[in-house]
């Protein structure tokens, strides 16, 4: 498992914001009361604002019971979650092949934080997929052994270090992990990709549609919040995903994520670039913007201070 900046990245994640952490962190503006990640998943933004100390305190949510539960293992019981992990991940040797369903079965009679994070770590693509019943049923990817324990343990207690005595996790969709948020703290959010109402999204526990998002957006911008917000993306000229309208008074900037691998195979030059709305509240406290975000015509001059 790579560490980026010594930032601790003790869950592999499909979806993860790793290498749009540091970015995010930059439109943090110093003496944050309280950062809040409602989204968390691997919860790669607080892990890189812990680690430089950009807030005070930290609330991980999620609305997934496993990854709660395991983020509550990390910071509560590290030990014994590296010590669980080390078993399992020597048990693979011993066992062979059939390890992995084996695993997969007792995590869906007995969700256990330690194997959940083995699960992840073995799965194809770390990705979370349920079936119909909701049982766990992604594969093994037998190229890929899990991080080596050695490695998992010092992710882990890195982060249980960080986060301890300061951070709350909430298993809560993200408006009851944001009820106590007020106009002091900064709130990152980012939801699972963009699905139909009611559909599911194999990812994650369920899809969110774009009017559902939107609904509960013009509410946290009522409140006045200082917000930053993942949604959508473009590789060249084509954009992914519904654009968040200009009513929410948000303001758009882009983060370029390199070449798309896909466009690369096809011999064409697609860039991607991730989109960071970012809310008006916010702006008024940020006294420069990180140099990665790419501005549309409207900024003002006065944030270009680089
Ligand atoms: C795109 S992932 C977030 C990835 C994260 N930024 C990271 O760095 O790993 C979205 C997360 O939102 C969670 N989720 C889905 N619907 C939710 C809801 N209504 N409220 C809170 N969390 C939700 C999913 O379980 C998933 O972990």
């Amino acid at each position: 498992m790579r560490t980026s900046g010594n930032v601790p990245h003790p869950i592999p994640y499909q979806g993860s914001k790793r290498w749009l952490a540091s970015t995010i962190c930059g439109c943090i503006p110093g003496g944050v009361r309280t950062l809040y990640e409602p989204f968390a998943g691997s919860a790669a933004v607080s892990l890189c604002a812990a680690t430089h100390s950009t807030a005070n305190h930290f609330v991980i949510g999620d609305l997934h019971e496993p990854i709660a539960a395991l983020w509550r293992a990390i910071i509560d019981s590290p030990h014994d979650l590296a010590d669980e992990y080390e078993r399992l991940w020597h048990e693979q040797a011993r066992i062979g092949k059939t390890h992995f369903n084996e695993v997969r079965r007792a995590f869906n009679s007995n969700p256990e934080p330690a194997l959940f994070l083995y699960l992840l770590a073995r799965c194809v693509k770390a990705a979370i997929r349920y079936n119909r019943s909701g049982e766990f049923n992604n594969t093994a990817d037998h190229r890929r052994r899990g991080a080596r324990p050695e490695t998992m343990r010092d992710n882990i207690l890195r982060a249980g270090r960080i986060f301890a005595g300061r951070t709350r996790v909430l298993n809560a969709g993200y408006l009851d992990t944001l009820r106590d948020a007020d106009t002091r703290d900064v709130v990152y959010l980012d939801p699972p990709y963009q699905g139909t109402s009611g559909e599911r999204d194999n990812r994650y526990v369920r899809g969110m549609s774009f009017d559902e998002f939107r609904d509960g957006l013009q509410m946290l911008v009522k409140r006045d919040l200082s917000l930053i917000i993942s949604y959508d993306g473009r590789v060249g000229d084509k954009v992914y995903g519904q654009r968040l309208s200009d009513s929410l008074q948000l303001r758009l900037f882009e983060v370029k994520a390199g070449r798309s691998s896909q466009e690369t195979l096809l011999g064409r030059d697609g860039v991607t670039y991730e989109s960071l709305y970012i809310s008006e509240r916010l702006l008024t406290r940020i006294e420069r913007l990180p140099r990665m975000l790419l501005q549309p015509e409207s900024i003002s001059e006065e944030l270009l201070l680089f």
